[in-house]
């Protein structure tokens, strides 16, 4: 069995920073464009006169070797070979100000008639938290994980989305190459960036600092709607677990293992802040942050013994009988 993360979500989806859709990475694109082709002209330059030099020297069929003219410390030369590059440095380094300078954008200070969005997001090894902490003005308390929902902004209301970025315990970085640069998430440090599309659809991103064994499955999926199928997305999110009643066995065997000390489902007993909070489980499309599809037999397989899945992550295998193994799949599989 194959893991892709192309299995799951749209076709459409790519990882190029050369096709941006925010304004940050078009900014960061238009920088590297310049850049390259500012460093493409030095380089043609430099070999050019390299290569002419070479062949004409190699034409020129002398009987006796003379030796060159001897240029050690001539000023001119000097000066000329220090200024030149210094320039370049300046020219590259002024360049890079200004693209910082677009895409550090101040969180509290969102453009008037805008709808920001806040969310805290917090690196674990090896899944993401997001805390959505206020929405339009209001304050919100959803808590998901590893699929971030947010709106799309159009050509009337830009729809910023400010992430406060945190780390649980080793460095992470945050990158969707489409929708931005990376940010580090550092322990004991708040760092942040923001996002903005008008693109509807899944963007796709990665860790993109090492943080241990599963650093290559810590997988981003940035979920981008149209402001009403993200409100109502929110809506539902922040809505406290169902009961079905249907599963009233299944529910009394899930609370009776050790599931709860790790993961929360809010408006029960489990609050347990190790794992992703599992609340609204159903509503997320893959497991194991991005790496399998969300689905029955690939839950039982997850819970049945994760390792096998992710090797090295920290869910243990707890290695449940059939029966209590098949209760739990039931019971998550109601959390919609
Ligand atoms: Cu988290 Cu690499």
């Amino acid at each position: 069995m194959t893991y892709s993360v192309l299995a799951v979500g749209s076709p459409t989806q790519n990882l190029s920073i050369l096709d941006p859709a925010s304004p940050s990475a078009e900014a960061i694109r238009g920088l590297f464009l310049l850049v390259g082709a500012i460093l493409t002209g030095i380089f043609l330059l430099v070999e050019g006169v390299l290569i002419v030099s070479l062949i004409q020297s190699r034409r020129r069929k002398q009987a006796v070797e003379i030796e060159p003219p001897q240029v050690y410390g001539s000023k001119p030369i000097e000066i000329a070979w220090t200024a030149a590059p210094t320039m370049v440095v300046f020219v590259l380094i002024l360049l890079v100000a200004r693209t910082i300078w677009e895409v550090r954008v101040d969180p509290y200070n969102p453009p008037p008639g805008s709808e920001p969005l806040y969310i805290t997001v917090i690196g674990h090894q090896w899944w993401w938290e997001y805390r959505y902490t206020s929405y339009k003005g209001k304050e919100l308390s959803v808590i998901t994980a590893n699929e971030l929902h947010m709106p799309v902004s159009d050509a009337t209301t830009p729809r910023p989305v400010y992430l406060d970025l945190q780390s649980a315990d080793v460095c992470h970085s945050f990158w969707i190459p489409r929708l931005g640069g990376k940010t580090d998430l550092i322990p004991a440090r708040a760092n942040t960036m923001w996002l903005q599309t008008n693109e509807v659809g899944v963007h796709l991103g990665q860790c993109a600092e090492y943080c241990g064994t599963q650093h290559a499955n810590m997988l981003l999926r940035v979920y981008a709607e149209p402001p009403a199928d993200f409100e109502k997305w929110l809506a539902a999110e922040a809505k406290p677990a169902v009961e079905d009643v249907a599963v009233k066995v299944d529910r009394a065997v899930f609370f009776s293992e050790s599931c709860v000390s790790c993961h929360t489902i809010r408006g029960t007993t489990a609050k347990g802040i190790f794992g992703p909070d599992l609340t609204h489980l159903m509503s997320r499309e893959t497991l194991a942050s991005g790496m399998i599809k969300n689905t029955p037999e690939n839950l039982e397989r997850w819970i049945n013994d994760p390792q096998t899945v992710k090797p090295g992550c920290l869910m243990p295998a707890f290695k449940l009988d059939e029966k209590p193994l098949k209760s739990v799949v039931r019971y998550l599989g109601t959390l919609k």
